[in-house]
């Protein structure tokens, strides 16, 4: 007879009814044996899968930390080369399109930092169609030249509820996929239109109930897929891609991300002739700003204020010293916490303005403002930080600091974080991230 388990050795010949089988109990105690056994290494997977996830995490924030601080370099001198572009010109478009980029990285950076740490990115209305013409254009910028795209946005200002880049993922990564799938050239439609389901409808992700939704459907005119691959296309690591080009997990993070604002996805392909995939975004009414009108609005100036500026990078340092010469102040720079206090402690009414990066060894940028504050308690400050979570807005409550803002930081976030604490009594406001 066959072994149930095979490494253990067979019960004694007392459990074995007389023609040599097992008898029913012993079966049992092999039977619970067994699944006693199946869990241990179920809760030994879940175990070192929560710590694998762990390391990762903690793996995840250092990378984003050095990234949001190169992106912080690159951002920073775009928005520099953009004061000097001519207006309709070649040159701004494509720097605003490294802007865009930039932005979409930095929006990025906040879901692995909330993926590493607790309370992901604020949640807000999301401007569906803005976000997906966005992302066409970086599409449009790379994609092959035997491929065409065509887009139909018709879904105006409607939101659904979550953060802009897991509606760029979504699109990101579903185009790709439709730019891979044809090898030869072919036709990529990309479509946003508000869709209201009277009845609920079952997708190829569940059931979505009735109710509007913002539908972005990205439609190739590619190979297709199989029917034996259909229902493994969204677990993650299935690639039918070469090793280097897909690691397959495109689609589980976009299943990842619809159901995680209670969306569905549905599927539907031709073999030889394209696939369509349709992602039905709740709808919750409508976006107020229009985000490319706030970035070309005019930056508030200062009048000649001095900014005493501390960054343990130097680089941020120096392109903090630049942006603030353009927008009209006088910049004091530091790369030293404990420098940078000494010099406001020599000359505290020399500065109208502290503006801390927070992560600095040695002195952090919270206690470096608690120094500031105890020494002269009206001097407006502002902290930078490459994650604001509960955390820091509670230190920055205890302060006292005015204004706290991410990095990495714009020239258009320091220019209206300063004209916002200039122009209010500095002592004993609360802070706000907004
Ligand atoms: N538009 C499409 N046309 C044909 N096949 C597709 C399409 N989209 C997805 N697939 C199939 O689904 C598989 C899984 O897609 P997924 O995006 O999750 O991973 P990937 O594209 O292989 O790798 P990655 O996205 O991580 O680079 C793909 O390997 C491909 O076989
Ligand atoms: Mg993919």
């Amino acid at each position: 007879m066959t072994r149930l388990l095979d490494s253990r050795p067979e019960p004694d010949d007392a459990t074995r009814a007389g023609d040599g089988s097992l008898d029913a109990e012993a079966i049992e105690n092999i039977t619970d044996r067994k699944e006693s056994e199946q869990e241990v290494q179920r809760l030994d997977g879940h175990m070192r899968k929560a710590q694998r996830l762990e390391a990762m995490g903690a793996l995840a924030s250092g990378i984003a930390h050095d990234f949001n601080n190169i992106l912080g370099v690159i951002l920073g001198y775009c928005e520099i080369a953009l004061l000097d572009a001519p207006e309709g010109g070649h040159l701004r478009r494509d720097l605003n399109n490294i802007m865009i980029a930039g932005e979409r990285g930095r929006a990025l950076v906040d879901r692995i930092l909330g993926f590493s740490r607790a309370g992901a990115g604020e949640p807000s209305a999301v401007h569906v169609e803005q976000v997906v013409r966005e992302a066409l254009n970086l599409i449009a910028a790379r994609c092959p030249a035997g491929i065409t795209v065509e887009s139909q946005l018709r879904a105006g200002r409607a939101a659904v509820w979550g953060e802009p880049t897991q509606v760029h993922q979504v699109l990101m990564n579903l185009a790709t996929n439709a730019i891979q799938a044809m090898e030869t050239g072919g036709r990529l439609r990309v479509g946003v239109d508000v869709e209201d389901l009277q009845t609920s409808r079952a997708v190829v992700s569940g059931t979505i109930g009735e109710g509007e939704y913002v539908v972005v459907a990205v439609a190739d005119s590619g190979c297709g897929i199989a029917k034996g691959y259909l229902d493994r296309i969204f677990d993650p690591f299935f690639s039918t891609k070469d090793v280097g080009v897909g690691t397959g997990l495109g689609l589980s993070v976009v299943l990842g991300i619809v159901n995680e604002v209670g969306g569905g996805i549905d599927v539907r392909t031709t073999l030889g002739q394209g696939s369509v995939f349709s992602v039905y975004l709740p709808r919750v009414g409508d976006a107020d700003d229009d985000a490319a009108e706030i970035r070309e609005a005019p930056l508030p100036r200062g009048k000649g204020e001095c900014i005493l500026v501390v960054d343990d990078e130097e680089a941020l340092a120096r392109l903090a010293e630049q942006s603030l010469r353009k927008l009209c102040y006088v910049p004091e720079t530091f790369i030293s916490s404990t420098a940078a206090l000494a010099a406001f402690r020599a000359n505290p009414y020399r500065y109208d303005v502290v503006v801390s990066d927070e992560r600095m060894p040695g002195l952090s940028g919270s206690m470096l403002l608690h120094e500031v504050r105890s020494i002269r308690p009206d001097v407006p400050t502002l902290l930078v930080s490459g994650f604001i979570g509960a955390d820091l807005v509670g230190r920055a409550k205890e302060i006292g600091a005015d204004h706290l803002i991410r990095k990495p930081m714009s020239m258009r976030d320091l220019a209206t974080g300063l004209a916002k604490v200039l122009a209010r009594p500095a002592a004993n406001t609360a802070p706000d991230g907004s």
